[in-house]
């Protein structure tokens, strides 16, 4: 801490970190043997497309936490809150997607000048050359010559095909309105200091169209809603690089396992693919069931042949899973609730679980940006200094996720300590945290009383 005290050794020493996490992140992508990416790539790096993207993500959670931490320290304060604020490029990127303006570049791949561009998309042409250009500046999309665009490797994420554009259009469309009316529930009789499901800011958005039940319940009749969130969830599980656990968990010394809310298989398609040994059960909501048992015949009609693969409906809120299997795994499900709810899932994992059966929660998990000396960090990793302990902006996506829990669900990402308590209170105890970067794989066993 002392070798800190002087400002200019903290900027020489964020400089220092900055240049080796970027050298980390270029020697990770030419092990792949294809080099570097490069900013005029139109097509994705290999290293975009694999699973195991761990090394990569912790040089990158370091660059990115260093240079905002640098540039805020050396940026005038109107400038950087001002940059907080004045960010419209959510709102560019959702004309892009609503637009397909990427789909229609993929047909021109040397460029299309944007009066033809808008005139495809049924867009004044001027407009549209405006978002482009806001786009263009944080380096999604290209100018190939003046007034002419074309795609390049961010600007395929845009593309109606990619899982990850189909995430970013949930939040440009849907969870921004929620976003908008925040401070209104913050101030509202009924909703300020409520942590029920339905006083979410979702529910406060949708509150004169009569909006009721929970984001799953509204979905059940959906079909098309549904579709689109569970393509999401595997663009979610790309950004945030969650198939890492893949990679980083013993699934060899592990016989059988539950994805409990599996949705259609984000985790547990490729997870049945790579460990052909693993007996699986994917558990979600009827009609859920439904659309995966589509989804596998489609992407591994192999493990339904098999018979390793099976498909059971359950009301987690209400019903005990398949007794006594090894792991039962939960992604992107504790988050979803509020600790009463959360404590009622683990509770009704746990009376399914067998003496040797492990939960392992994968979430993201919220940490101090100051650490208090003497206090165990419970496993985490924590940033070197002169960085902020949790990494600073390079933990952007978790924290975000956190908002995203809180203006859709009125739910939360959580500290580990809080993990904690929901475990105690279901008779779980903490054994292992994996660090994955944008998410942790925590993972319980029963308590021993
Ligand atoms: C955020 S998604 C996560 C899906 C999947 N685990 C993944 O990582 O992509 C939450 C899942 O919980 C399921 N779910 C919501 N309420 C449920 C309930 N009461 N019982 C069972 N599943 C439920 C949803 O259908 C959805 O698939």
């Amino acid at each position: 801490m002392t070798a800190f005290n002087e400002p200019e050794a903290k900027l020489e020493a964020l400089l220092d970190i900055i240049n080796s996490s970027a050298r980390q992140a270029i020697s990770e992508y030419k092990k792949t043997g294809h080099g570097v990416p490069s900013a005029d790539a139109t097509t994705f790096h290999p290293l975009d497309l694999t699973t195991d993207t761990l090394a990569l993500k912790k040089a990158i959670r370091l660059l990115e936490g260093a240079y905002h931490q640098l540039s805020s320290i050396l940026a005038p304060p109107q400038h950087t809150v001002m940059n907080l604020v004045f960010n419209y490029n959510w709102a560019c990127a959702g004309v892009a997607l609503r637009a397909r303006i990427a789909d229609v570049l993929d047909q021109h791949p040397e460029g299309l000048s944007v009066d033809k561009l808008a005139d495809a998309v049924n867009l004044d042409k001027i407009k549209v050359a405006r978002v482009l250009r806001a786009l263009t500046l944080m380096g999604c999309f290209k100018e190939v010559e003046r007034d002419v665009f074309a795609n390049n490797r961010l600007s395929l994420i845009l593309q109606s095909a990619n899982n990850t554009g189909c995430y970013a259009r949930l939040h440009t469309e849907d969870i921004s309105k929620f976003a908008g009316v925040v401070y209104e529930t913050m101030i509202d009789d009924e909703f300020s200091r409520s942590h029920e499901v339905d006083k979410a800011p979702r529910v406060f958005a949708f509150k004169k169209e009569g909006m009721k039940g929970n984001y799953f319940e509204v979905m059940k009749d959906d079909e098309e809603r549904r579709v689109d969130f569970h393509r999401a969830m595997l663009g979610q599980s790309d950004m945030m690089g969650a198939s890492t656990v893949l990679h980083h968990y013993h699934w060899d010394d592990v016989s059988s396992v539950v994805d409990v809310g599996s949705g259609i298989g984000a985790f547990s398609t490729p997870l049945a693919k790579m460990f052909p040994h693993l007996r699986i059960t994917n558990q979600d909501l009827p009609e859920v069931m439904v659309q995966a048992q589509n989804a596998w015949e489609k992407s591994a009609p192999e493990a339904l042949l098999d018979g390793r693969v099976e498909f059971m409906p359950i009301n987690f809120l209400e019903d005990v899973p398949v007794v006594g299997k090894d792991v039962y795994y939960l992604r992107h499900i504790i988050h979803n609730w509020p600790d009463a709810e959360a404590t009622t899932i683990l509770r009704n994992i746990r009376k399914a679980m067998g003496p040797n059966s492990r939960v392992l929660i994968h979430d993201c998990v919220i940490s101090h940006t100051l650490q208090t000396p003497g206090v165990g960090t419970n496993g985490l990793s924590i940033a070197p200094e002169p960085m902020l302990p949790n990494f600073g902006a390079g933990s952007h996506r978790t924290y975000q996720t956190d908002l995203t829990m809180w203006f859709a669900l009125n739910s939360k990402e959580r500290t580990l300590d809080e993990m904690k308590v929901i475990g105690t209170a279901a008779g779980l105890a903490l054994t292992q945290v994996y660090d994955l970067v944008d998410t942790m794989l925590v993972e319980f066993r029963i308590a021993q009383s």
